[in-house]
């Protein structure tokens, strides 16, 4: 999977990941990429942040078992408030990451144009054990072992995707 190029070189490279209430799998990624990204020293190259298709969680905290979980793993997911993607976000932000397909569909559905939609992939198309057609499941209705789970595949994921990124933005996009 290709990282889409930047669309304003003056600007970081903004990356948004997308879930369905944004309280527990793209907040999680949020965090979780923060953090890789500081540690690659790409802070101030690629900004991330995260967003829900749905609108029921605006302005919330994360989901205390997703909160729990990166907390467990030595992050802070105290931060973030939930918000919603809308159409102005195919020119805020360069790829669309999101967690699942039904996910895809919905933030396609928001798009204008072929150019934009090519902007949204799967965020686990960067995982080694994932794939372009691969979601994050929703732990939504499941027990810790589902938030547990995730913060696995996402961590994982970040790894590949901040190489990917980094390669990217030292080495140049063409
Ligand atoms: P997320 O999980 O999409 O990973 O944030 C969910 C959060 C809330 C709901 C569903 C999934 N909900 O139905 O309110």
């Amino acid at each position: 999977m290709e990282l889409p190029p930047p669309q304003d070189a003056s600007r970081p490279y903004s990356l948004a990941v997308v879930c369905l209430g944004n309280i527990c799998r793209s907040p999680t990624a949020q965090v979780v990429l923060e953090r890789r990204l500081t540690e690659a020293g790409l802070a101030d190259a690629v900004r991330v942040t995260s967003a829900g298709t749905g609108d029921w969680h605006v302005g919330e905290p994360m989901d205390r078992r997703a909160a729990s979980a990166l907390r467990g793993a030595g992050y802070d997911p105290s931060r973030h408030r939930a918000q919603q993607v809308d159409p102005s976000w195919f020119e805020r932000y360069d790829v669309l990451l999101v967690m699942d397909a039904s996910n895809r569909a919905d933030v396609r559905a928001l798009a204008l144009c072929d150019e934009d939609r090519e902007r949204v992939a799967m965020f686990r198309a960067w995982d080694p054990k994932g794939g372009p057609d691969v979601d994050v499941p929703d732990p939504w209705y499941g027990d810790a072992d589902g938030f547990a789970d995730v913060l696995e595949m996402v961590e994982r994921t970040a790894a590949e995707l901040v190489e990917a990124l980094g390669e990217r933005v030292r080495g140049g996009w063409s």
